[in-house]
């Protein structure tokens, strides 16, 4: 089962951090979001097709959203404090809800890698997917080629649980994939109380 039974949630759960505000992500951060989606090279293991203008990035945005509505993912888009731009998101999804896990995936803006920013937004969602989700598990599935995105879920607390031999197919070809896990640290029985 993928469906949260509980999405929509009454508000859309806006994150804060030191240096980030993680909100939903509106029509009109097309243009920003734009840059994010359409460097081909920097994207080439997010495993989605480069946008070619920002009508591909907004028809993308409904898209997410009509995926939240329906219970399917969480995304939240990634700015600066201070400055409303979007420099990249990242999203809870492919939720199993009777087993409390769920998978993680995100990208940012390549001008803006190398300050910590997505290690700062996946801390703080993987704190809200424990504690307000409830998730017992959360995934992340990485190409191995990626070290970057490697790095950043390791610093953060996933560890690598397993190799996948060309389980994704993207553009003609199959890729491997490194499992990463992280677990909430709660007692492997439920219910639990807070
Ligand atoms: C995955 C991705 C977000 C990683 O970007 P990133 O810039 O390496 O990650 P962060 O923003 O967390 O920055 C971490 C880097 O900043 C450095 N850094 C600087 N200040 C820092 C701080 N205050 N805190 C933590 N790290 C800091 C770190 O040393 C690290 O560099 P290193 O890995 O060379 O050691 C980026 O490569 C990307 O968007 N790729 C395209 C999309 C994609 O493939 N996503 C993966 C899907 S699984």
């Amino acid at each position: 089962m993928n469906k949260r039974p509980d999405f929509p949630l009454k508000v859309f759960p806006r994150l804060e951090t030191e240096r980030l505000i993680l909100r939903e992500l509106a029509d009109t951060d097309a243009e920003a979001y734009f840059q994010v989606c359409s460097e081909y090279e920097w994207l080439r293991l997010w495993g989605f097709p480069v946008h070619r203008s920002p009508k591909d990035t907004l028809e993308m945005i409904r898209h997410q959203r009509e995926a939240y509505e329906a219970g399917l993912q969480l995304r939240w888009g990634i700015a600066l404090r201070g400055l409303n731009k979007v420099i990249g998101s990242i999203c809870l999804y492919r939720f199993v809800v009777p087993h409390f896990r769920a998978e993680v995936t995100y990208e940012q803006a390549r001008a803006v890698s190398g300050n910590g920013y997505m290690t700062e937004a996946l801390r703080a969602v993987v704190r809200f997917g424990f504690d307000e989700l409830e998730l017992h598990t959360i995934e992340a599935g990485i190409d191995p080629g990626h070290a970057g995105s490697l790095r950043v879920a390791e610093r953060v607390g996933f560890q690598r649980e397993g190799y996948l031999r060309e389980n994704f197919f993207f553009e003609g070809r199959f890729y491997d994939t490194i499992l990463c896990t992280m677990m909430s640290g709660r007692p492997s029985t439920r219910p639990w109380k807070k």
